[in-house]
């Protein structure tokens, strides 16, 4: 005979075993998801862990059947992310990453010379895999440069393919009688062209003029180009200012106007003075004048001191200026005595 209360009693166990032997919904599992999910699996339901897209299952559980314990065995998966092939070394260039694994983004710069040939930047895929594919350093080149009018190469060294490196040069010249205007040199730029090309002008001198009191040559042509020259003299007596040699320059100018410059007649008649360092007479040194330019140094006396000083007068065109405290004395005054003569102060 069973008891009433016993029935009640074994009624209220089943109910509480029953309870209890339900599985709870299964622990997360960082990038993993699980099928079928739910809040509550009776026993004898299975799951299956599956890694997230990306990631790859490290454990071999990962099958699981509620158990009538209603609790779910600890699961040894681990689920990692995918790694891409190394792609630490780009030659001629560099890498940034962090690492190597799904879902990073890689990044690349090459060296000066070499531009990236291919993306800046790479994923590493779901599957694994670098998208999109890794870039290369790809050498600067640039093209034969463009030759300008009236000029040619005068230095160029292409490789082979006639191309030529990042930071290559080419100088230019112009032909004969035209003038460069810009840098005859240009430079392979990273942009794999060339810089500014130089111009070359025609250039035309007017025919240089006469000097007074002197002579100018110049080619016999109908015209005076850039480069071409003329030479200048002065007649007897006359001195020129200026070099001898000029030469039409590319502003279409001569490099100088030479002139000629008169001598000096000297008014002293006797006089001792400093010439180029030495002491000379000038009754014998410069008989026939001075000639323009020339620089001498006269003795003055001071009285006070009795001592003398010089000062120092040049021949400018015709003109030398005598130092007023210049005195000359009579040939009569023979007991006078020369500044040249007294002591320097
Ligand atoms: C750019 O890279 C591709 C693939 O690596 C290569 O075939 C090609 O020659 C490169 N281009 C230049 C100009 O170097
Ligand atoms: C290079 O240039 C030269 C002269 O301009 C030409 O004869 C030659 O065919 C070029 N070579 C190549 C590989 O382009
Ligand atoms: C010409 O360019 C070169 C480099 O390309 C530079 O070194 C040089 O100073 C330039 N010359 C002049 C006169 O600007
Ligand atoms: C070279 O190419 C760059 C980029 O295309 C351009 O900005 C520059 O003006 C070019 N230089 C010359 C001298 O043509
Ligand atoms: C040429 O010389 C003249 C006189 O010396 C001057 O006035 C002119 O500015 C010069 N021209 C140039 C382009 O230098």
């Amino acid at each position: 005979m069973i008891s009433p209360v016993l029935i009640l009693f074994s009624s209220f166990l089943c109910h509480v075993t029953i309870a209890i032997n339900t599985c709870p919904k299964p622990d997360d599992l960082p990038f993993a998801t699980v099928v079928p999910l739910k809040t509550s699996y009776v026993p004898g339901e299975e799951i299956v862990y599956s890694c997230q897209p990306g990631y790859v299952s490290r454990g071999v559980m990962r099958r699981f059947t509620c158990p009538l314990t209603g609790r779910w065995p600890i699961t040894t998966l681990k689920c990692l992310p995918r790694v891409c092939p190394f792609a630490g070394i780009l030659e001629n260039g560099a890498v940034r990453y962090t690492t190597f694994e799904y879902p990073n983004t890689i990044s690349f710069a090459c060296n000066t010379g070499f531009y990236l040939n291919g993306t800046n930047s790479a994923k590493c895929t779901e599957e694994g895999k670098w998208s999109p594919d890794l870039p290369v350093c790809s050498p600067i080149k640039c093209p034969p440069p463009p030759i300008p009018k009236f000029a040619k190469l005068s230095v160029y060294k292409p490789l082979a393919g006639n191309h030529s490196l990042y930071g290559s040069k080419a100088v230019f010249e112009c032909l004969p009688s035209y003038a460069m205007f810009g840098n005859d040199t240009v430079t392979c730029t990273a942009h794999g062209n060339w810089t500014e090309l130089p111009e070359c002008r025609e250039v035309k001198c007017p025919f240089p003029s006469r000097p007074e009191n002197g002579f100018v040559n110049y080619p016999a042509k109908q015209v005076l180009y850039y480069k071409d020259k003329a030479t200048f003299g002065c007649h007897d007596t006359y001195v020129l200012d200026g070099p001898e040699e000029v030469e039409c320059n590319k502003f279409g100018n001569w490099s100088a106007e030479p002139s000629c410059k008169a001598s000096c007649k000297l008014s002293v008649r006797k006089a001792t003075v400093i010439y180029q360092g030495e002491r000379v007479k000038v009754q014998e040194k410069f008989k026939n004048g001075m000639l323009h330019g020339e620089q001498i140094s006269f003795f003055c006396k001071n009285k006070e001191k009795k001592c003398s000083y010089t000062v120092d007068a040049q021949c400018i065109d015709g003109t030398i200026e005598i130092p007023k405290c210049f005195k000359e004395h009579s040939s009569l005054a023979f007991w006078k005595t020369d500044a040249w003569d007294v002591k320097p102060c």
